[in-house]
Formats: C-alpha cells, structure tokens, sequence
C-alpha cells in the first residue's frame, strides 16, 4: 500500500497502476472511496465495495476545512491515522492520499469554488449554510485529482450522495457514483465518527433516533397515512429524550429532497433526520417508498 500526501506523485502513482494492471482491452477500473478518516465499518464497506469492483481502490483521507461551519468541530474533528492505515491494509487499498490543507488548496486566495444550487438548502444545508458548497469543491477536486471510474458514498449522508450524483450528472463528469447501504451498531445507531462525542448516556439514547424512524416506517407500513401527524408524534418523542433536540425530521422527495406531506407512487421518499444529542448533531434516514 502506498501513501501519498502529495497530488503529483499520486497522479504519477494511479498511472503506472493503470498501465501495470490493464488486461489487454480490459482498462483497470479505478475506485475512490473519499473519507475525513477515523474510519469504521461505515467507510470499510465502502472500501469492501470498491475493492470487489476495481482494480485499483484509492481511499483519500482529509478533514476538509470548507465543510465546516466557524462554530462547528473541525479542531476537535477525531483523528486515528495509524489505525486509519492499518484497516485500509488489512482490506487491500492500493493508496491512501492523505493531502493537508496546502496541498489541497494552496496558501493564495480561491478564486474558484463549486457551489451547489437548491439540493444544498434543505435538510442538513438549512443548518449548516455553506456545508455542500465545502464538500462539493473537495469532491470535485478529489475526482479531477485521481479520476476514478467509480467513487463510493454511504446511504446515512443522503443528502450528501444526491448533491454528489448531481454534480457529477450537472457538470458531466464520467464517474460512476456507488450507493452504499448504512452500517449499524448492533443496536441500530448508525456508526459515525461523531459517535465517539457521545457520553455514556447518550450514547444510550442515541439508538432511539433510528428506532423512532423504524417505529414511523411501521406505522406506515400498517396502513396510517396521515404523514404530518406521524411527523410530529416523532419530533415530540425525540424531544423528550434526556439532552435530545430535533434539528429536523421530515419526509422527502429523494430526488428533490424537499418536503412531502403524502406518499406518492411514483417518488421515492425518505425520512431523514438529524438530532442533537447533548451537542452532537447526528444524521440518520430510512426508505420509505
Ligand atoms: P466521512 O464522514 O468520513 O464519510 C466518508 C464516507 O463514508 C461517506 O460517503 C459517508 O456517507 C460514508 N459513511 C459514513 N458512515 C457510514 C455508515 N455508517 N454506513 C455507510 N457509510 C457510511 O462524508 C464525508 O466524510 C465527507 O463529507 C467527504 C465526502 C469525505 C468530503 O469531505
């Protein structure tokens, strides 16, 4: 395995692979599965997905700075780099690209920045103005950088992967975008770095966030129709938690990700979530339709 923390000599690695491991006509694939590190079995899948579909797999490792709000955690983002490196070697990753800022986006001002239309105002943008413009600009940068043929995105940052399938639809990039199902901890919470913030106690309430979806989803499934009553008997239960606050809950249109009070045939809808745990915002979703 070999790591990179220079954009350069990275290039210069992915190409040599490429020619070493095409197969006559057959092209070796490139996979890129990008993280902000202190990896779990979240990211592993992911990385397990890109390893069985490509010849190459590329997991970039960055705490992207443009992401964060000026009141959010990006100092005490977790941070786990010899583990990080011993997991990615244990599942057979070709590289690990592991920039810092500079490298990323050099010392001078940007002039240039991706910025997201509508798809980043709802949902998790509404409460973090900027976020999707942050993670677009690293993603894009990552696939101009390593020019993957398939890039892997987990189903728990929902949002996330529709804004990422539409840049790349939007501004014609030839990547493939892989959808990842979400990954639990044996009592539902979905695993997230930020888990780590969670005290005892909360951390045994959190569970309770996907529980209430599931609850939802069943109640559903049972016949109840009334979407908004559904919406707020949730939002109340969440909110009487021990140190639980609703950011938001609500159903969607999964390709418009804006608000449904109906269920419709023809539109795959989501109920997403994000909650404040103590100070820990955590983010979960469920299929609906
Ligand atoms: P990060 O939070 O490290 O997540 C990296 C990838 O892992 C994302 O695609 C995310 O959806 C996926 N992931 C996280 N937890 C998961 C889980 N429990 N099950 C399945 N997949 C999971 O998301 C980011 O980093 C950043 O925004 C990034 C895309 C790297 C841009 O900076």
């Amino acid at each position: 395995m070999i790591i990179c923390d220079k954009i350069s000599p990275l290039r210069s690695e992915i190409r040599s692979m490429r020619t070493a491991r095409t197969m006559g006509a057959l092209a070796a694939r490139v996979g890129l599965v990008p993280t902000m590190g202190f990896l779990h079995e979240g990211h592993a899948s992911l990385i397990q997905k890109a390893r069985a579909e490509n010849e190459i797999v590329v997991v970039s490792i960055f705490i992207n700075p443009l992401q964060f709000g000026p009141n959010e955690d990006l100092n005490r983002y977790p941070r786990s780099p010899e583990q990080d490196q011993a997991l990615c070697e244990q599942l057979g990753v070709d590289l690990i690209f592991t920039p810092n800022i500079e490298e990323m986006y050099g010392t001078e001002k940007v002039f240039t920045r991706v910025h997201v239309e509508l798809l980043g105002n709802y949902l998790c943008g509404a409460s973090r103005p900027g976020h999707f413009d942050g993670v677009c600009m690293v993603v894009s940068k990552l696939f101009h950088i390593v020019e993957p043929d398939a890039t892997y995105f987990g189903e728990k940052d929902v949002q996330q992967l529709r804004i990422v399938e539409q840049m790349v639809k939007d501004l014609s990039m030839p990547i493939e975008i892989v959808s990842c199902a979400t990954v639990r901890e044996e009592d539902g919470l979905a695993k997230s770095s930020r888990n780590a913030y969670l005290s005892p106690t909360q951390r045994k309430i959190a569970p309770e966030i996907f529980r209430t979806l599931q609850t939802i989803a069943a109640r559903i499934h049972s016949g109840e129709r009334n979407l908004m009553q559904l919406q707020s008997d949730a939002i109340h239960h969440l909110n009487h938690l021990p140190e639980c606050k609703v950011d938001y809950l609500l159903f969607v249109d999964l390709q418009t990700l804006t608000p449904v009070d109906q269920l419709d045939a023809n539109h795959s809808i989501r109920l997403a979530v994000a909650v404040y745990v103590g100070a820990t915002r955590l983010i979960d979703n469920l299929l609906i339709t």
